[in-house]
């Protein structure tokens, strides 16, 4: 079977033009992040102090264990959630300073977000929801151009023949392929994504794996993914592995920074 071309050649000039990030400095600045939630008399913790950065053009796999905070940490980055200390500094802006006006306005310019439940509006077709974003943005270009992006990137997902269909004909994986291509629309210099193979089969988790390292080269668009799967994170530049809303690791692929990882179960020696 002919697996499905994955070049996006489209460049619409005035969609392009979106977040551009200046040439140094982190894109993300994490600084002792926490989040607490009040459930009746508890108060759980659910991240407990978190530092990292990441520089422009990297693709970071966050990994760990279910409830380990992954998502909870994936939702502040963008700014959807508020820390209960900490802060978050998108490409030099530190997020929770901002007023929910202008909080809208940097997020829906730095970045394209991919949730764990996909999120799409069921009242709108493939190529609608994809557009979405480019509806919401302000200072858009030609629309004919968003369009022709939205096109490249959904057949570049492998749903050109299903991009008239509603949510609720789409298979779950199809929805995730969608949700992702709605992230890139704008060409955010962040796409975080939650699980964005976790509904896929291999095949399709190969193309969304593709259509993800290729964005990341060819477009230099910071990647952080949260990810249970070995394949996707064997592609990732760094792995950050969270356990109980803590980072208890920091790998560069090859090399080990941060905390000194204990050895997992077996033996993994040689390099
Ligand atoms: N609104 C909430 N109220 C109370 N506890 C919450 C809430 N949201 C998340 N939690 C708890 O916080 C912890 C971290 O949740 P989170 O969704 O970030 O985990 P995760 O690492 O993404 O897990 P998974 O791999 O299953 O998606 C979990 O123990 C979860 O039960
Ligand atoms: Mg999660």
């Amino acid at each position: 079977m002919k697996s499905a071309d994955f070049s996006l050649d489209v460049q619409p000039r005035g969609v392009g033009s979106i977040g551009a990030a200046p040439a140094t400095g982190a894109m993300i600045e994490v600084r002792g992040l926490r989040k607490s939630l009040r459930t009746g008399a508890a108060t759980v913790e659910i991240l407990r102090g978190i530092d990292f950065s990441v520089a422009r053009g990297e693709f970071v796999a966050i990994m760990g264990a279910s409830g380990s905070g992954k998502s909870t940490l994936l939702g502040l980055l963008a700014g959807l959630d508020n820390p209960t200390s900490g802060s978050v500094a998108l490409n030099g802006t530190v997020i929770s300073d901002l007023a929910e006006d202008k909080l809208a306005l940097v997020r829906g310019k730095t970045i394209g977000f991919v949730f764990q439940s996909y999120q799409l509006i069921p009242t709108l077709t493939a190529l609608e929801n994809v557009l979405l974003p480019y509806e919401l943005n302000d200072d858009r270009g030609g629309w004919k151009a968003g369009v022709a992006r939205a096109r490249a990137l959904l057949d570049s997902v492998g749903l050109r023949e299903r991009m008239e269909h509603y949510p609720v004909q789409l298979s779950g994986g199809e929805q995730q392929r969608v949700a992702l291509a709605r992230a890139f629309l704008l060409r955010p210099p962040i796409v975080l994504a939650d699980e964005p193979t976790g509904n896929l089969d291999s095949v399709n988790g190969e193309h969304v794996l593709q259509l993800l390292l290729r964005l990341n080269r060819e477009e230099g668009t910071t990647l952080v993914l949260v990810t249970h799967d070995p394949a996707l994170a064997a592609h990732a530049g760094r792995r950050i592995t969270l356990r109980d809303g803590l980072v208890v690791s920091d790998e560069a692929r090859g090399t080990v920074t941060g905390e000194r990882s204990s050895s997992r179960t077996g033996s993994q020696t040689g390099e």
